[in-house]
């Protein structure tokens, strides 16, 4: 067949476009890592595990989760350069425009740079996982005019992330929470960001280019700048307002509410459930009480009006507001637990080694009359 004869599959809807042994989403409403629920893993692994398993297709033994664990505190120290320039970033653009520059960036200080062996791409993935939430810790540290910190050897590799970002030691809730959190956005199928990694990796490209692909198809608000808009909705929408009425006013505008639908998913998004029972952990606090409520209303209410159920960011941005995150980070707490999956993929694509390269169906003209420009 010729690239012409082919049908258009819009969106991509429903295509295989490899295979993959990494995760499985089961529309039915689970999702798998490697073949384990995710049921059966949060709240009993630490993040660190989720991006072994993840890198290495295997559950670490408790000795190769101290090395990783080690490693990846070490790696939290980020090269001179890279804060020097997060430093000299323009304080009004988006911070995750600062983590797109500073990770295409940190190739330029890779240590094992002109080798492409295995083992370097374990090292570069490894690494990866860690400077992320490194970067993003330290971009929200300039940003608020404080010293950007380094790990701490006490603290394990997610509450170190969290340390690093706010500048207190996470308690005990917070710290369990951040391991949830991050575990529950580890990985998800062939998600878009993880496909423009897939895409770029697959023209054997470095794993720095792909990852910076990812971050910028993260961005977008139909991705994982969705839990920021879902927080401008729950800032909108004061006590005055009446919910159902907000609810009715975007669908009769046509607008998307953020946080709601997936492209995978028939039933509700297994991760839901998980997010909306971290958030319940903080209904002590009348903020998180607030936001909760307003959400149960919001999530009524769409149901009602167009059966559609919350995806993974409902929850998840009253997660981090919970943890203190403010909500322009949102998108960079997602990037900071995904970057596991994403380099795990990168990975899984290098070894598939073939070029990820669809074809189109031209709807153009064919025979124009060329006129010079002089004639134009
Ligand atoms: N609000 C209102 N209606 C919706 C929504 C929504 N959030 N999501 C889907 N629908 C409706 C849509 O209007 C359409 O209805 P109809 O058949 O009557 O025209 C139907 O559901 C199918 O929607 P679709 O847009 O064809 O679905 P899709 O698979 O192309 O899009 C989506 C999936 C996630 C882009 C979409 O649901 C959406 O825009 N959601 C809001 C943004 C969001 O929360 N994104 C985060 C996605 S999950 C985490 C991640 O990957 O980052």
């Amino acid at each position: 067949m010729s690239e012409n004869d082919k049908s258009v599959v819009r969106g991509l809807r429903d295509v295989a476009a490899a295979e993959t042994k990494l995760s499985y989403v089961d529309p039915n409403g689970a999702l798998y890592y490697l073949g384990y629920n995710i049921d059966d893993l949060v709240g009993r692994v630490i993040y660190a595990e989720i991006a072994y398993l993840l890198i290495h297709k295997k559950l670490p033994n408790q000795q190769e989760l101290d090395e990783l664990s080690s490693q990846l505190i070490v790696e939290m120290n980020l090269p001179d350069p890279i804060i020097l320039s997060i430093k000299n970033s323009p304080k009004n653009c988006h911070p995750i425009d600062i983590l797109r520059t500073e990770v295409s960036h940190l190739g330029e200080y890779d240590p094992d740079i002109g080798d492409f062996s295995k083992a370097a791409n374990y090292r570069r993935a490894t690494r990866l996982v860690a400077q992320v939430p490194a970067i993003v810790a330290a971009i929200n540290r300039v940003r608020q005019n404080k010293p950007v910190l380094a790990p701490r050897s006490e603290f394990g590799f997610a509450k170190n992330f969290l340390y690093m970002f706010k500048g207190d030691v996470p308690d005990d809730t917070e710290a369990s929470v951040i391991h949830r959190f991050m575990t529950l956005h580890a990985d998800h199928g062939f998600n878009a960001s993880t496909f423009a990694a897939r895409v770029t990796a697959s023209t054997n490209s470095d794993i720095y280019s792909a990852v910076t692909s990812a971050i910028g198809t993260l961005k977008g608000p139909l991705h994982g700048g969705a839990s920021e808009k879902v927080m401008d909705m729950l800032d909108d929408i004061d006590l005055e307002k009446d919910i159902n009425e907000y609810i009715q006013g975007l669908l009769d505008e046509k607008k998307k509410i953020m946080g709601f639908g997936h492209r995978m998913y028939k039933a509700q998004d297994p991760r839901t459930k998980h997010l909306r029972g971290i958030v319940e952990e903080f209904l002590h606090r009348e903020r998180s009480l607030t936001l909760y409520n307003r959400c149960i209303q919001i999530e009524n209410a769409v149901f009602e009006k167009k059966k559609i159920y919350p995806n993974v960011d409902f929850y998840a941005a009253v997660t981090m507001d919970a943890l203190g995150v403010t909500k322009e980070f949102f998108p960079l707490f997602f990037a900071s637990s995904r970057i596991s999956g994403w380099v795990a993929h990168v990975i899984e694509q290098y070894e598939d080694a073939v070029l990820l390269r669809p074809s189109s169906e031209y709807v153009g003209e064919f025979g124009k009359e060329f006129i010079p420009i002089a004639e134009r």
